[in-house]
């Protein structure tokens, strides 16, 4: 696991005046670090998937709206709240489908609103503590996860997933995958299959590179290979990461994943999804009410490939995230434990 563990995929420099991120665009070919410093920069790293996966960009806007308040001049809280509201927002509407991104600035907006006595010094060094203690949960979160959803899982099993829901998605192990790399240690000798994930290649790229460095056996498939895995018996519980899941239980993921929920049905597979509880939208009633973020037609018609593989000009739809109904998921397992139907993620 220290090959894996040795990879960090957000980190504040030892200055703490810049966010260093691992370019996840660069993978499998280039381990590439990139600095970030401004707004703009961060911002542009989370659009263009650089960093990616719901825990990670929470992680990366956290510490980036505190490198970017670290550097505002005013001394008085309002005009210092002014200039922190203003690169909130703009962090804020990089990419809409993940709940963690807006959760964690929610959680350094409250900092802010809770010590407007304070120096505005002061204030600075209670949002470095915050984003550090949301960095810290999540890896806390990870873990419970994967002991969680080991005790769902037998030595031997072959495991289906999709996208990346790994190590690199997160602050350490992953969500979907924590189970597997604990158990892993354990030596429960599983056989994962990687959706290769069209259009990102987020399975190929990401997936197959963590599992394959972290010493376990992989092997890559086509999205449209699914159901013939399933059909040969290959596999025994398919284990996805989410992006938001709504208080009934439906789920936003990477786009694939219903299908699969649906294919996991027909062949009796058990279909589990794996997320930290602040990816619980306890204010969202059902999937229907997530907005799901809709990305370029270049990602789709030119995007990874030598030459463009579509007629110009042809109408493209690219969804980045998919609705899983809450009746085709078996479980879902967060840091607090196993939930199994009927849903209520309830606000506390
Ligand atoms: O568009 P991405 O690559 O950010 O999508 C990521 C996913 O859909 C993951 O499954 C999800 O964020 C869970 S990450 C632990």
């Amino acid at each position: 696991m220290k090959e894996l563990t040795s990879i960090k995929t957000v980190r504040l420099n030892t200055e703490k005046d810049a966010l260093i991120i691992l370019d996840q665009t660069r993978l499998p070919g280039n381990e590439v670090y990139l600095t970030l410093h401004t707004k703009e920069e961060i911002g542009e790293a989370i659009i263009h998937l650089k960093v990616r996966g719901a825990p990670a960009i929470g992680i990366t806007g956290a510490y980036g709206l505190y490198i970017c308040a670290r550097r505002i001049q005013a001394t008085g809280f309002d005009a210092f709240y002014e200039e922190f509201t203003e690169i909130k927002n703009y962090l804020l509407h990089t990419r809409p489908t993940a709940v963690n991104l807006g959760s964690a600035l929610r959680k350094m907006d409250h900092v802010v609103l809770s010590n407007r006595e304070e120096p505005v010094e002061e204030i600075k060094g209670l949002l470095y503590e915050e984003a550090e203690a949301i960095h810290a949960e999540d890896v806390l979160a990870c873990h419970k996860i994967g002991e969680y959803g080991l005790t769902l899982l037998t030595p031997g099993m072959g495991i289906l997933t999709h996208c990346n829901a790994g190590h690199l998605a997160v602050s350490e192990y992953g969500t979907a995958l924590a189970p597997v790399y604990l158990g892993t240690e354990k030596g429960y000798n599983f056989h994962v299959f990687a959706d290769e994930t069209r259009p990102l290649l987020q399975g190929a790229r990401l997936t197959a590179y963590e599992l394959q460095r972290a010493g376990v056996d992989v092997t890559l498939i086509c999205d449209s290979v699914a159901a013939t895995v399933m059909q040969k018996g290959l596999v025994q519980a398919v284990l996805v990461g989410c992006d938001r899941v709504a208080s009934n239980g439906d789920v936003a993921n990477k786009v694939g994943t219903s299908a699969l929920a649906v294919l996991a049905n027909y062949y009796n597979i058990p279909f589990y999804v794996l997320g930290p509880s602040s990816t619980m939208d306890r204010q969202c009633p059902d999937g229907s009410a997530i907005i799901i973020e809709e990305r370029k037609p270049e990602e789709v018609t030119e995007l990874w490939y030598k030459e463009r593989m579509a007629p110009k000009e042809v109408k493209v739809f690219n969804p980045a995230f998919d609705i899983t109904p809450h009746s085709l998921i078996t479980a879902i397992i967060t840091n607090q434990g196993i939930h199994y139907p009927p849903y209520q993620f309830v606000a506390d």
